[in-house]
């Protein structure tokens, strides 16, 4: 069968996601070296800590022991460039209508189950979809929001003084530093779907993020020509 070229992701929408993907990592990684600092959550059931963030060996491997201060600078610079970036990329959704193939639709819910099992291979076939998918797009607009959240949450607990009604609204410190604390958790899980996800879709699906265009079969006499 013959394939042609489609156009799939505006130049705006690659560089804005290749941009974000250092600057989240770098996000993360400073993150990490703040948290280091005062390491107290974990995961609980009941009295017993089945998990603690993080395990020694991890911040040995890693080498992130004693390096708060460093952790600090980088958190606060590179903050105002993902943060700056996120507003231009939801903004650049408003307005080119882009959004309309990330936002989940009437039905998207009940389709991302199917898209869910025909990944794990209990359906064959899969729901109608446009760009994206139904399963995409309920993940894509929650790690837009994810990323308001870091930052909204990142604000109050940055500035909780100045920004006071901000921390209060969010429950205070503790629960603001607590949900910035699993939204990132989050990020790293959507983070390793995402890129299995990538890898399954295969190579032309990864190239339309870097080229624009995608490869798909060809519909019409007229499209093999
Ligand atoms: C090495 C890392 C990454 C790779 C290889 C990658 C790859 C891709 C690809 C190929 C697509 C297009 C999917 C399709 O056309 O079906 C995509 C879309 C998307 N990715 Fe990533 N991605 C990476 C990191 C990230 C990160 C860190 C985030 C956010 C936390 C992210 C968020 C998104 C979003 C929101 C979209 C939809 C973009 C839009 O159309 O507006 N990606 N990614």
């Amino acid at each position: 069968m013959s394939k042609r070229l489609e156009r799939k992701h505006p130049l705006a929408i690659r560089w804005l996601h290749w941009i974000n993907f250092p600057l989240l990592a770098m996000m993360i990684w400073s993150g990490l070296l703040i948290y280091w600092a005062n390491a107290v959550y974990g995961l609980w059931i009941f009295n017993y800590e089945v998990f603690h963030f993080f395990p020694q060996w991890f911040y040995d491997f890693f080498g992130i022991p004693y390096r708060l201060a460093e952790g600090l600078r980088l958190h606060f610079f590179f903050m105002w460039l993902f943060a700056a970036n996120g507003l231009i990329y939801v903004v650049y959704l408003a307005v080119s209508g882009e959004w309309r193939a990330i936002l989940p639709v009437p039905g998207s819910f009940g389709r991302a189950v199917r898209v869910a099992m025909h990944d794990v291979k209990i359906v064959k076939k899969l729901p109608p979809q446009g760009k994206y998918n139904d399963a995409q797009r309920i993940a894509y607009t929650a790690v837009i929001l994810m990323g308001v959240g870091s930052v909204i949450t990142g604000l109050a607990i940055y500035k909780p003084l100045q920004l006071a009604w901000l921390t209060s609204l969010l429950g205070g410190y503790g629960w603001a530093r607590w949900m910035h604390f699993w939204l990132t958790i989050l990020f790293v899980l959507f983070f390793f779907v995402h890129i299995v996800q990538v890898a399954i879709a295969g190579w032309a699906n990864f190239r339309s993020m870097v080229t624009g265009y995608d490869t798909v079969k060809a519909g019409s006499d007229l499209d093999s020509v």
